[in-house]
């Protein structure tokens, strides 16, 4: 029997019938401004920003805005299945978290909470480099959930393959490579409060738990945390990677990899080519380059180049069920959730990243049956107008 999500809905309204409204809003997008309010504002507009004027962080949610769902009736749709399953991980909708790193600055908890959550409703995390608890610990609290591995390519290869190999051995099976962010994008929000959480020390439990990454130094961070901090940071920032590197993740890595932050056509294709399971395609939400393109925009046409030789996943924008399906119909295979689980985690730890996660299945279950579909096998390009 498939998942219900939508069951969320009566169950908000029974709780209500007693006397108990939720604790926070069910649209993501009013829990931006409800997380400013609780929130720091270094860390808020760290999570919140983008690269330089917003631009591509309004162009990603103007880009759903422009298509729209056409809903058939009468199509049976009681039972629906959202299920499928990518790269050898069962995924009880076609939805996964992003990978967003330095949540200590939002929740004491952190990446913790996000996996106690994920693990409860089955839904694969993807667990940063930049996280603020160890590789080891994140896999301990997501127990038995499906979780896959991001990579920030430190330009040392001994760290690098050392980090893979410990997220392997954690039971992380799939490799997310991030390629947009090998240096930080120009960030005013951040650069006017002189914020970087990883200055701070946040963010780096990954490095500073490695046996390789400890080896080059001459002090333990513990004894020096600011040199611990900045060799890290010169690691994983300034050098941009080349095609002919990609080899060199495929030998220290045995399951799949998929390439983040694909934005061009020809990119995706030579992913392919390059023997790569699957891209994302996204534009780190905006935070990189100003003005670069909305991602649901360059979606299709990467979908229908290499959609029958690799996965194609998305994310950049998307807040609602329907942004879920819409990004289906258009060629993804999955969707990352980003933003809207960082808020939640900022208003309840890991209640509030599970709230936020039901809020956003339980949406787009409703609306996959309100809109006439039975299962996310069956979406295409002609469910949607534009
Ligand atoms: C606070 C924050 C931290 C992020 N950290 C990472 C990261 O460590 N690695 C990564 O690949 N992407 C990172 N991202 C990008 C997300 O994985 C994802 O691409 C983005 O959030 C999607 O845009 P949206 O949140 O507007 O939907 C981060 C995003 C945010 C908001």
């Amino acid at each position: 029997m498939a998942e219900r999500f939508g069951s969320y809905q009566s169950e908000i309204y029974l709780q209500g019938f007693g006397g108990t409204k939720p604790e926070f809003s069910t649209d993501a997008t009013r829990l931006e401004s409800s997380a400013e309010a609780l929130m720091e504002p270094g860390p808020f507009s760290y999570v919140a920003s983008g690269a330089g004027s917003g631009s591509t962080v309004r162009a990603n949610r103007e880009a759903f805005d422009r298509w729209k769902l056409v809903p058939r009736m009468l199509t049976d749709s009681t039972d629906r299945d959202l299920s499928t399953s990518l790269l050898g991980t069962p995924m009880p909708a076609p939805v996964l978290l992003a990978p967003v790193g330095v949540q200590s600055i939002v929740h004491p908890e952190a990446e913790l909470a996000t996996a106690r959550a994920a693990a409860e409703l089955g839904v694969p995390m993807v667990l940063s480099t930049a996280s603020s608890k160890t590789i080891e610990e994140v896999a301990a609290a997501n127990g038995a959930g499906p979780r896959w591995f991001q990579l920030y390519w430190p330009n040392d290869p001994d760290v690098t393959a050392s980090i893979l190999s410990r997220a392997k051995k954690a039971g992380y099976t799939t490799l997310v490579v991030t390629l947009d962010t090998w240096t930080l994008g120009w960030r005013p929000c951040d650069l006017d409060q002189a914020y970087l959480p990883f200055l701070e020390g946040e963010g780096v439990a990954i490095p500073f738990s490695d046996p390789a990454f400890r080896a080059l130094l001459d002090k333990t961070p513990e004894e020096d945390s600011a040199a611990a901090i900045l060799r890290w940071i010169f690691m994983v920032t300034g050098t941009d990677r080349t095609w002919r590197q990609l080899p060199f993740l495929r030998e220290h890595w045995d399951g799949p990899i998929v390439l983040k932050g694909i934005q061009h056509v020809d990119d995706a294709r030579r992913a392919a080519d390059a023997g790569m399971d699957g891209v994302i395609v996204s534009n780190h939400g905006g935070r990189q380059v100003d003005g670069a393109v909305a991602a649901l925009d360059v979606l299709p046409e990467i979908a229908t180049a290499v959609g029958d030789r690799i996965e194609v996943l998305f994310d950049s924008g998307v807040r609602t069920g329907s942004d879920v399906l819409k990004a289906l119909a258009l060629g993804a295979s999955a969707v990352l959730l980003g933003r809207p689980y960082v808020y939640g985690l900022a208003h309840g730890g890991e209640a509030g990243v599970r709230h936020v996660l039901r809020c956003l299945l339980a949406d787009f279950d409703i609306s996959m049956g309100l809109s006439g579909n039975r299962s996310v096998g069956q979406l295409s390009p002609s469910v949607l107008r534009r």
